[in-house]
């Protein structure tokens, strides 16, 4: 915890002693997190304070402690006091890559949750799997993409994982044009799009049917989509069929989808291929509606999300995490996938897949 951080904590953990005292339910402030979004205090009540009379006293407390907005929890250890933090931090990808030890295999790097700790996605897990990240224009879809794809390349050896990273604007996935872990270039164009997700289509088949498992000689492939409904509009019935099926049978062949849209509703995506991404990673988007739209499920309160990187982790059934997206300077990254692939030069040609171009 940062010098400034501490005596901000103190001051309002005695605000909110001195608040619960005054209305007769007393209560000891024990510590608290700083996360880059949001700060929580933990408070353990007097055995005779009621839950409800702090929960009823949630506008005074935040009037005390000068905050926009409070909210009051329960914990297994008490009650958590939570309210945005007055200085957001954003997060840098590579020294959060490097606060992780040991990234395990094909796993992403997505940020940092608002319990201070790193959030990483592991995409061999069923319950990942197939990733759809949904927010508003601004939310930080792309630069989420970017995190994914920037960390599995730095932490996987190409003939682990191999990447298909398709954006219609080209410019998402740019810093890793080097990277020697493309199955194909980057792909900017539907026809090209359409081509490679066919071709990956018939490798899950291939895969299938000689029973292969991902492993050495067998690379996980992940294919990362910007603008997905921009693609399912170029590409019609025929790409929404593609990736409907990989999305389906894809995990165990080792090939994953993860993809990023504006409007995640099935009326864009299908019933069916929207149903199979077990994670939904959703930003800030414009309306309660939407944010019921992108996650899936019932009250999220993705819509009071604050844009650039501030990020909803929806873990199938599970409880939402709240994380702030690791954020990398395009010519930082560059950098660093350029050392990379001047260690490693591509080795498209050598593929055992039918990806490479015919
Ligand atoms: N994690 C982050 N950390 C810091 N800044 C961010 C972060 N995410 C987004 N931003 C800022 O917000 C801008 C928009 O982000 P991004 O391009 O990822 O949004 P988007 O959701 O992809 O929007 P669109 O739908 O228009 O493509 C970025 O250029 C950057 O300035
Ligand atoms: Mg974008």
């Amino acid at each position: 915890m940062s010098q400034q951080v501490r005596p901000y904590l103190e001051y309002q953990a005695d605000r909110v002693e001195a608040v619960l005292a005054a209305h007769r339910a007393p209560g000891r402030v024990t510590g608290g997190t700083v996360g880059p979004r949001l700060i929580r205090l933990f408070l353990n009540p007097a055995p005779a304070t009621r839950f409800a009379t702090i929960k009823r006293l949630a506008d005074d407390l935040a009037l005390a402690m000068r905050v926009p907005a409070l909210t009051v929890d329960r914990d297994p250890n008490g009650v958590v006091l939570s309210f945005p933090n007055p200085r957001p931090k954003l997060v840098d990808l590579f020294p959060l890559l490097a606060e992780v030890d040991h990234v395990p295999a094909a796993t992403a790097l997505l940020g940092l949750t608002d319990g201070g700790v790193p959030l990483l996605a592991r995409l061999s897990a069923p319950d990942v799997a197939h990733v759809l990240i949904a927010g508003t224009t601004g939310s930080g879809k792309s630069v989420l993409l970017r995190a994914i794809a920037a960390s599995l390349v730095l932490c996987n050896s190409p003939s682990a994982l191999r990447l298909l990273c398709i954006d219609p604007k080209g410019r998402t996935f740019q810093p890793l044009a080097a990277a020697p872990h493309l199955a194909r270039p980057l792909i900017a164009n539907s026809q090209e799009a359409v081509e490679a997700l066919h071709s990956l289509l018939r490798t899950l088949q291939i895969r299938d049917r000689r029973g292969e498992l991902p492993g050495e000689g067998t690379p996980r492939v992940i294919v990362l989509i910007d603008e997905l409904a921009d693609l399912l509009m170029a590409g019609g019935a025929p790409v929404a069929e593609t990736l409907t099926r990989l999305a389906q049978r894809g995990r165990e062949a080792g090939i994953h989808l993860v993809a990023a849209t504006q409007h995640p509703s099935a009326a864009i995506l299908g019933g069916v291929m929207r149903a199979n991404f077990p994670l939904r990673l959703v930003g800030r988007v414009a309306s309660a509606q939407d944010a019921q739209v992108a996650s899936g499920r019932g009250s999220t309160d993705a819509h009071l999300l604050h844009g650039r990187g501030d990020f909803l982790a929806l873990p199938g059934g599970d409880a939402p995490i709240r994380f702030q997206v690791a954020n990398s300077r395009e010519k930082d990254l560059r950098a660093r996938v350029g050392e990379l692939a001047a260690q490693r030069p591509p080795q498209r040609a050598m593929l055992a897949l039918p990806m490479s171009r015919q």
